[in-house]
């Protein structure tokens, strides 16, 4: 894994509020002194952080993303609603789609599906999330799972580059459980067989005490990190375990 170029992206969730920037100073500071190729760190902060988030990386290497946005690329009267168009405006260069806390929330594949057209036309990058429950996984559905998110989420999208694919089992996330690695190591090779070229994340429960068996996973492209990303030692831990 040390040669490969990883991803870490951190999603806030609903955290943090503009004295949590500061925390951010740490970071900065150890990805200068880190080789720059080898990692890519994305902050996806909830929406009312994005601006200042922008402003505070300009000159550093770390790109901010948004956690979700409304389905239509044009402006409209959809109130609390911020769209893809809205978010590049404020700098973003990713964003989340299909988490599994908005599934649940009712968003199904063709609304993830229309999602990410939009963002596409918006020029923003996408972390596509897609993942299984646990009784889905006991009976032994995981792959039919995601094949079935991967052909709706993905249907008539042609050109896949701006694409990243995280594979958040649902059981693993926010539970401190994470899969086998063999398990793992299979299905990041079967999401990779299914979408050529894919660069896939792995995403549930990363931390600092169990990122040296996660990176023991060598055809994994990177993590996307709750819980462990919003304590600046932890996200940083992480990345330097990756590495170690
Ligand atoms: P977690 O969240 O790391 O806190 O499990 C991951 C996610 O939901 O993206």
């Amino acid at each position: 894994m040390t040669n490969k170029y990883m991803y870490f992206i951190a999603n806030w969730k609903m955290f943090g509020n503009l004295r949590t920037l500061k925390s951010l100073d740490k970071v900065v500071s150890f990805v200068k002194k880190f080789k720059k190729s080898k990692i890519k760190l994305i902050y996806c902060p909830p929406a009312t952080l994005i601006c200042p988030m922008v402003k505070k990386l300009k000159l550093t290497s770390i790109n901010v993303g948004g956690q979700n946005c409304h389905e239509s690329y044009n402006y409209g009267a959809y109130t609390g609603q911020i769209n893809s168009k809205m978010l590049k405006d404020m700098g973003a260069k990713y964003v989340i789609l299909g988490h599994s806390e908005n599934r649940k929330l009712g968003e199904n594949d063709y609304l993830i599906n229309t999602k990410i057209k939009s963002s596409i036309k918006s020029g923003l990058k996408i972390i596509f999330c897609i993942g299984e429950t646990l009784k889905q996984k006991r009976k032994k559905m995981t792959k039919k799972i995601l094949v079935n998110q991967i052909n709706k989420g993905l249907n008539k999208i042609n050109n896949k580059k701006n694409i990243l694919i995280a594979y958040e089992p649902i059981w693993a996330i926010g539970s401190g459980l994470i899969p086998k690695e063999s398990d793992l190591h299979e299905t990041i090779g079967f999401i990779k067989n299914k979408i050529r070229g894919a660069k896939v994340l792995y995403g549930g429960s990363v931390s600092p005490k169990n990122i040296n068996q996660l990176k023991k996973i060598d055809n994994l492209d990177g993590f996307l990190i709750g819980g462990a990303s919003q304590v600046s030692n932890n996200f940083i831990d992480i990345i330097k375990k990756t590495f170690n």
